[in-house]
This record gives structure tokens, C-alpha cells and sequence, in this order.
């Protein structure tokens, strides 16, 4: 008796194994990189560096896991959980520089799964974008000091 096994079926059952094995992920989630990507060149647009010294984030180099980036810190399995971006916008002593506004961190907003934020010590101008922070339900610290916001703590901080 001669076995004959379909060869679409055989290919559909491989290609069902494969699915169900979990694939370990080896760097971090792409729209993490990209949430990471915009704030960098959000930043270098920005920032006019006769009145400002700036933090080049060299490492944030689209080719590679943003894991290993300096100032960012994920879990195991490679999720972003701290940016320590303290101290990134320094401004040049003796001159009175553009403001440069706190819009500047939309792009942070989009990084959920964030538990420490530190953006102290970036001469930040405007209120505290609240709106954003409510998609950080994973926050427990914060660090907003040094900076130069305005208006009042966004009531989503209170509750
Ligand atoms: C975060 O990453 C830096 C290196 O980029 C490392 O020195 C530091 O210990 C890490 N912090 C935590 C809490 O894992
Ligand atoms: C702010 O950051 C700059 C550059 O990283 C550093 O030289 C300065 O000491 C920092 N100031 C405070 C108050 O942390
Ligand atoms: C919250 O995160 C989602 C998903 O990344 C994004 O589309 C949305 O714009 C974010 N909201 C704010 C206020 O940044
Ligand atoms: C905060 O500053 C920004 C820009 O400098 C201004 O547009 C805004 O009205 C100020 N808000 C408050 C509550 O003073």
C-alpha cells in the first residue's frame, strides 16, 4: 500500500507548526525604535545648537536593538521600560535661548510600557503635557525637576 501525502497539506501543516513555536524577540519592538527615532530627530531639529549644548545620542542608530542604545533600559524580553533622559538640552552659559516646549516628548508617549521616565534638567518650557502621560498607565517614577514648565500639575497626576 503506497502512502501518498498531499504536498499542500504538508506545507500548510509545516507552516502551522512554525507558527505555533514562540519566537524569541532579539531587540526591541520596531514602533519602540521609531518612537525613539522621532524624538531624537525631533530634538536635533529643534535644538539650535548656537544656544544650546546637546546630548548626541549616538548609539540611537536606526540599524541596531534600541536595548542596547545609552539612556535606555528594557526587560528580558525586550521591551522598553526606562529612558534616562536627564540632562540632554543644556543651555550655553551667557546666552538667552529660544524656549524649547515640552511638544517635544509626543513622541515618549507612544512607548507604553515605560516604568521610570527621567527628562529632568532639560531647560523643558510650556505645561506638562497631561494628556500624554495618560498612556503611561506602567509609570511609577517620574522625574520632571529642573525644568522650566509653566500652568499647573495636570490633574490626571492627583488621582
Ligand atoms: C540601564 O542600562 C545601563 C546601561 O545602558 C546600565 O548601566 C544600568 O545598570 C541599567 N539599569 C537598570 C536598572 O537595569
Ligand atoms: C544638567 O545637565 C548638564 C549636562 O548633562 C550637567 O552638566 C549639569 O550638572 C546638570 N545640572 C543639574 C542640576 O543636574
Ligand atoms: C498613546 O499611544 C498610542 C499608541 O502608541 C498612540 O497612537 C497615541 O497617539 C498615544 N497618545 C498620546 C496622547 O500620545
Ligand atoms: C505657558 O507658556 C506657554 C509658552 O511659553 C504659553 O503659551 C502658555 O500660555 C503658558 N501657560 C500658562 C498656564 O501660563
Amino acid at each position: 500500500m503506497a502512502i501518498t501525502i498531499s504536498t499542500p497539506l504538508l506545507m500548510s501543516t509545516i507552516l502551522f507548526i512554525l507558527t505555533c513555536i514562540p519566537i524569541p524577540s532579539f531587540s526591541c519592538p520596531s514602533h519602540q525604535k521609531q518612537a525613539l527615532l522621532h524624538f531624537k530627530s525631533t530634538l536635533t531639529t529643534t535644538i539650535s545648537s548656537s544656544s544650546y549644548h546637546m546630548v548626541q545620542l549616538k548609539s540611537w542608530n536606526p540599524t541596531s536593538d534600541c536595548c542596547s542604545w545609552e539612556r535606555v533600559n528594557c526587560t528580558e524580553t525586550k521591551t522598553i521600560t526606562e529612558l534616562h533622559l536627564d540632562g540632554l538640552v543644556v543651555p550655553l552659559p551667557g546666552i538667552d535661548p529660544a524656549p524649547v516646549f515640552s511638544d517635544i516628548l509626543a513622541p515618549l508617549f507612544h512607548i507604553r510600557s515605560l516604568t521610570l521616565l527621567d527628562i529632568s534638567n532639560n531647560s523643558l518650557h510650556d505645561e506638562i503635557p497631561g494628556d500624554g502621560f495618560v498612556n503611561l498607565t506602567e509609570l511609577v517614577h517620574l522625574d520632571l525637576k529642573d525644568n522650566q514648565f509653566n500652568g499647573s500639575i495636570p490633574a490626571n497626576f492627583l488621582g
